[in-house]
């Protein structure tokens, strides 16, 4: 028996496996056969589980028996890490070709080790340790001297339970691997709802709710990026389940390329839930000797609902997954010059905006799109990492020491995975792309996909960002990634081991990731593709703020903030107020309302033209100073989502103190004397009181909790004269702070 703290427990008793904290129990044994079978996943148990059965067995005639066991038939036995080619016909976690030709493989338990505390991977982003133990339980399929490590992270403070799978071949002959997926959890039967994200560009996080089919649902990229289409994340929630209350157990991984969550409901109405990178188009070859590691899948439990649920991870990221150097820090207020000038940059324009940004009290410019060599659109100049000599003849450096002298930060864009065919660097190295004998490469945005898996590429790129950076004058890179991977092949890659690409890709882009970050660790660095086309735990693991979605409008960035916010805490997302009409749907919105839908988000910023700012410079002045007077209040806090319908969303949220609270409330369509509703707040103190600021009323945390805050604030004057009240018209929001008193 292993004991870490006063909560957490691995024990491992008559081959039984307990794995305990104040969140969950996860339990499994080494059954009969030496087959690792699942017994439970859920609420903390109180005692540990010494004996128990599983009620699995059917009567009919013809089961299979495995290994000539009677009655053992493992498509009915709830398994750790099940494989295929014996009586187990479901998909597998685990699938590989041996050096018969056939992909039957058994594994069986061969020995286990407890570790205190966690390693971490290596060439993988992986959760960070500290206060956890690791079990490492390691299985064998005998015939072929294959060997499985499953491990087991569980830590003291957070509801999680991190896993992945690490395979050797002691054997003499090449494996190739298939299925590899980082973990898998055989559920009892039982009626589930899934909970799920999907998108495209401009509408991420879109969430999905639907009963879980009978056969297979798989949410998967195939893209090379872990992409808006389907993000890496499932929830499972058991059928009483809703915002507050009930079972869910979710799922999520540690990386940024092509994964596969996959929910199978099978003939007896259990799931297996599979996590993991993508089996289809994957091939791993490995030699005798070798290793291959899996990413990390991420499981949190919670039965107090979606919300335990997203509390558990928005804890788990900050602690665990986002950089520890930003981890505190509030962000600095922003203007970026993507939607005021696009490509049109140059010396004199940044510098003007930069004016513009200090009058209304912004703390640092951004250079997007369009200041290297020849980038005057997106048809040019990706791989040339250097100022265009015509529009910013004196360079980036001199720019950022200008912009510096002015009182400012200064961060630039990269798109460094990408090149153009028009760029010096296509016409020296016309093979540094991702490519495929015989076939013409598809372009996407005008531009291919530089081969990170060849090491001389990688270290180019490093060298180039390298020199940028060591100027010493950027405090910010925003990394962008603008297309889906096709034709994927390196001509560095051996013929039979072209399937491995799309994974080496990855490896090479975490090498890059992970040699910068630590050399400059007061950089900040914002993860971007189009948008949220790859915000996972991966990126996050480099990155201490990511930009969720090109959609500026703020009706169209509230849907995605709430779908975000099932896995991510805001306090890892940027916003801005946007151009409006908005440039992605031609809405047109105020300017509080399109700054209050990101409020709640850690950075905040601005995106208008010379002529936007100027006519809303009051505005604008307020709002920053809003933004600025309240960033540290926007990191490490709680999130609620306390309505969402059709026409209203309704957020609060809590600062990590407990001393101040927002409330959003956004409608989407007006409407004539609306009823009005109540809002309950939650969370708060019920014997304190808390002052509404814009009024200085006084309101009991016990009246706001059970009785509720009367909703829209449609007008009204306070004893103080004071008029606060929320705009009429469709679109509008209104955000209030309290305080505690
Ligand atoms: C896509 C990003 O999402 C935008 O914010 C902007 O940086 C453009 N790329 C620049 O090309």
């Amino acid at each position: 028996m292993n004991i870490l703290g006063e909560n957490v427990i691995i024990a491992s008793e008559k081959n039984i496996f307990s794995l305990t904290n104040k969140y969950y129990s996860y339990v499994f044994c080494v059954g009969g056969n030496g087959i690792l079978e699942h017994i439970y996943y859920g609420a903390p148990l109180t005692d540990p589980i010494n004996s128990f059965s599983h009620h699995y067995k059917t009567h009919r005639d013809g089961v299979l028996h495995f290994q000539g066991k009677k009655n053992y038939n493992l498509s009915e036995i709830p398994q750790e890490y099940p494989t295929f080619g014996s009586t187990d016909f479901r998909f597998p976690a685990f699938h590989c070709k041996n050096k018969d030709g056939n992909t039957i493989s058994v594994l069986k338990y061969k020995e286990h080790f407890i570790i205190s505390d966690k390693k971490l991977l290596n060439g993988l982003p992986s959760a960070r340790g500290g206060k956890c133990n690791t079990l490492i339980v390691r299985l064998e399929d005998n015939l072929h001297k294959i060997e499985v490590d499953l491990a087991y992270t569980i830590y003291e403070n957070h509801g999680v339970l991190v896993r992945s799978s690490k395979i050797k071949n002691h054997g003499n002959k090449k494996l190739e691997l298939r299925n590899i997926y980082s973990s898998s959890i055989d559920f009892p039967a039982s009626q589930y709802k899934i909970l799920h994200l999907h998108g495209s560009w401009s509408r991420e996080f879109s969430e999905e709710t639907m009963s879980v089919p009978m056969g297979r649902f798989v949410i998967d990229s195939n893209r090379g990026s872990s992409s808006a289409a389907h993000s890496p994340f499932i929830a499972l929630c058991e059928d009483q389940c809703n915002e507050v209350s009930g079972n869910v157990y979710s799922s999520s991984l540690i990386y940024s390329g092509n994964h596969s969550i996959s929910v199978e409901k099978g003939e007896f109405n259990n799931i297996r839930l599979l996590t993991g990178i993508n089996p289809f188009n994957f091939n791993w070859s490995l030699s005798p000797g070798e290793s291959f590691q899996s990413p990390e899948a991420v499981h949190a439990f919670s039965k107090n609902g979606l919300r335990g649920m997203s509390h558990i991870w928005h804890s788990f990221i900050r602690e665990k997954i986002a950089p520890i150097n930003f981890k505190n820090k509030p962000r600095p207020t922003y203007i970026n010059t993507w939607e005021s000038s696009y490509f049109k940059v140059n010396q004199e324009e940044v510098l003007n905006l930069a004016d513009k940004a200090v009058s209304i009290g912004l703390e640092m410019v951004v250079l997007d799109d369009g200041w290297f060599e020849g980038r005057n659109d997106d048809s040019s100049s990706l791989g040339d990492w250097y100022a265009d000599s015509n529009r910013f003849p004196d360079g980036i450096q001199d720019l950022a020491i200008k912009i510096k002298n002015k009182g400012l930060k200064f961060g630039i864009w990269v798109e460094p995975e990408m090149i153009n065919t028009r760029s010096e660097l296509y016409k020296k190295n016309p093979d540094w792309v991702l490519m495929a004998p015989g076939r013409i490469s598809s372009l996407g945005r005008n531009q291919l996909i530089l081969d990170y898996c060849n090491e001389d590429v990688v270290n180019y790129i490093f060298d180039k960002l390298d020199k940028l950076l060591s100027g010493g004058n950027i405090d910010y890179i925003k990394w962008d990634m603008n297309r889906n991977m096709s034709e994927v092949g390196s001509p560095k890659v051996a013929k039979q081991k072209q399937l491995e690409v799309p994974h080496r890709y990855i490896l090479g882009l975490y090498s890059i990731l992970s040699r910068l970050t630590k050399k400059y660790p007061n950089v900040l660095f914002e993860n971007c593709a189009s948008g949220g086309n790859r915000l996972d735990l991966g990126m996050l693991s480099y990155m201490s703020q990511s930009w969720p979605s090109d959609m500026s409008d703020p009706i169209g960035r509230l849907k995605i903030i709430n779908g975000c916010s099932y896995l991510f805490p805001l306090d890892v997302l940027s916003a801005y107020i946007g151009p409006s009409p908005n440039h992605q749907n031609g809405r047109i919105t105020s300017v509080s309302s399109r700054f209050n839908a990101g409020a709640f988000c850690a950075a905040q910023g601005v995106s208008l033209n010379y002529s936007d700012i100027d006519k809303n410079k009051g505005e604008l002045t307020d709002l920053v100073n809003f933004a600025k007077e309240h960033s540290s209040d926007m990191i490490g806090g709680n999130f609620y989502r306390l309505k969402k319908s059709d026409n209203v969303f309704c957020w609060q949220y809590i600062t990590k103190d407990y001393e101040k609270v927002f409330l959003l409330y956004f409608h989407i369509l007006s409407g004539p004397n609306k009823p009005f509703e109540h809002i309950k707040f939650v969370g708060l103190e019920k014997n304190s009181d808390y002052l509404q600021v814009c009024n200085d009323k006084l309101y009991s945390g016990n009246l706001l909790m059970e009785n509720g805050f009367t909703l829209p604030y449609v007008s009204m004057t306070d004893d103080n004269n004071k008029v606060s009240y929320m705009p009429k018209g469709d679109f509008s929001s209104k955000l209030f702070v309290f305080k505690k008193v």
